[in-house]
């Protein structure tokens, strides 16, 4: 008989799951449910070249509209999965709709956390995550108009670059002591401080937002030191929350994530899980960890694809990120701790450095800034437990590769 694989979720992890499940020669149904209008895209470009207006919004798709149809995939825009029956087997829609699966892929993403205070909702206050955010913020985001920004991480940060190169007048508010503190070293916190202050935009870090003034639209952004910021518009990146409240009604095991194992498997035999909105093993890492990042969507898609189909991979990889502000290519690979030893090489003045981060001598991450082949080496290194000498590690002129 043949066999139906649903996929909940048309995002990056359900893209790639549904493309990694024909190419594997899974010849049965294949649904795939999102509640966005567009076939699955490429997020990062949202926030860097397409809201910048160098990139066409067609180019962040992961295949054209026309290949669902043409590989029998029954794409479903624009609906909600509001419920499972693991005991039917069964799925139901936004649109009323009982749809059978012999398995089941939950790609639910993550969301943005809202800001709770005063005025939050007054227009022209943006969270940018899908297509559409970027859309609206990019009408707004005239010459000259004033742009607060809530949050100095990377959707922050990013958006603050585009904005003051388009010729907006630019404040970032960061809650904590310093920008992009979740992810990189004190040391590349104060660099990209520098950078964006040198190109205008104003950094304010220990900034507690208390509420947003305005007459229908927001004008003015206000703080909890009696600041106050004027505003066209603004655009909170505060970070994302998990979409596991259909995986928990559905009664599977969620902690801080949809519980799977190292081949995406759920407490359920039919039910997988991939991408932000799972708490997976990480036998490289030695412990559990939920991650935000395209690496893992696309890694653990092709996992949960391959093991629908029966051939059990683990996924163990090593995590990485980027992030693109001005001319300067960020790469992060690994997960850093507090506590962790920094290195760095090379001089922050050329635009061009990385910091390493060694545990107990371990080389376990790394921030490389414009240093592309510090990061393919890391790749390498830190996935195969490599120890560095600190202080060979700074020398820049030695290629990572070679220690
Ligand atoms: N006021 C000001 N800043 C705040 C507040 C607040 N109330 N709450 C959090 N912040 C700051 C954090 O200190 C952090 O610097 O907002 C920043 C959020 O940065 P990220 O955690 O990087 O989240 P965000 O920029 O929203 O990106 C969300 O999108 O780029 C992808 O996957 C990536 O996880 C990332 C996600």
């Amino acid at each position: 008989m043949t066999q139906t694989i649903i996929v909940v979720g048309a995002g990056h992890a359900g893209g790639q799951a549904v493309a990694t499940l024909r190419q594997k020669g899974f010849d049965g149904r294949i649904i795939m449910i999102g509640d966005e209008p567009y076939v699955p895209y490429e997020r990062p470009p949202l926030s860097k070249a397409v809201l910048a207006g160098e990139m066409e919004l067609e180019r962040t798709f992961l295949k054209k509209a026309a290949w669902y149809p043409e590989k029998q995939i029954d794409f479903r825009p624009n609906t909600l999965v509001t419920s499972f029956d693991r005991r039917a087997k069964t799925v139901t829609t936004s649109h009323g709709e009982n749809l059978a699966y012999d398995k089941l892929l939950l790609a639910t993403g993550t969301r943005v956390r809202k800001l709770q205070a005063p005025g939050a909702k007054l227009e022209n206050i943006f969270y940018l995550r899908a297509i559409d955010d970027t859309l609206a913020i990019q009408k707004q985001m005239k010459p000259g108009a004033k742009v607060v920004i809530v949050g100095g991480g990377y959707i922050g940060l990013e958006v603050a670059a585009v904005a003051v190169k388009t010729g907006c007048e630019v404040t970032v508010l960061e809650g904590l002591e310093r920008v992009m503190s979740r992810v990189v070293a004190p040391e590349v916190s104060e660099f990209y401080d520098k950078v964006h202050t040198d190109a205008g935009v104003v950094i304010k870090t220990g900034m507690a937002v208390t509420g947003f003034e305005g007459h229908g639209k927001v004008e003015r952004v206000l703080c909890a030191d009696d600041s106050s910021y004027p505003a066209d518009l603004v655009v909170i990146g505060v970070g994302v929350l998990p979409n596991v409240e259909l995986a928990a009604e559905g009664d599977l095991a969620v902690d801080n994530g949809i519980v799977v194992d190292e081949y995406c498997q759920t407490s359920d035999d039919n039910i997988w899980a991939a991408g932000d909105c799972t708490n997976h093993p990480n036998s490289l890492l030695g412990r559990r960890l939920r991650l935000e990042s395209v690496q893992n969507a696309v890694d653990q898609a092709k996992t949960a694809a391959n093991a629908m189909c029966g051939e059990l991979k683990e996924y163990a990889e090593i995590p990485w990120f980027w992030s693109d502000q001005y001319d300067l290519k960020l790469q992060i690979v690994g997960l850093s701790e507090p506590g962790d030893e920094v290195v760095i090489r090379g001089n922050p003045a050329d635009r061009k450095f990385s910091a390493i981060y060694l545990r107990h001598g371990q080389f376990v991450a790394i921030n490389a800034i414009n240093m592309i082949k510090d990061f393919m080496a890391a790749k390498k290194l830190i996935a195969e437990g490599k120890h560095l000498d600190p202080v060979k590690a700074a020398e820049a002129e030695v290629a990572l590769k070679d220690m």
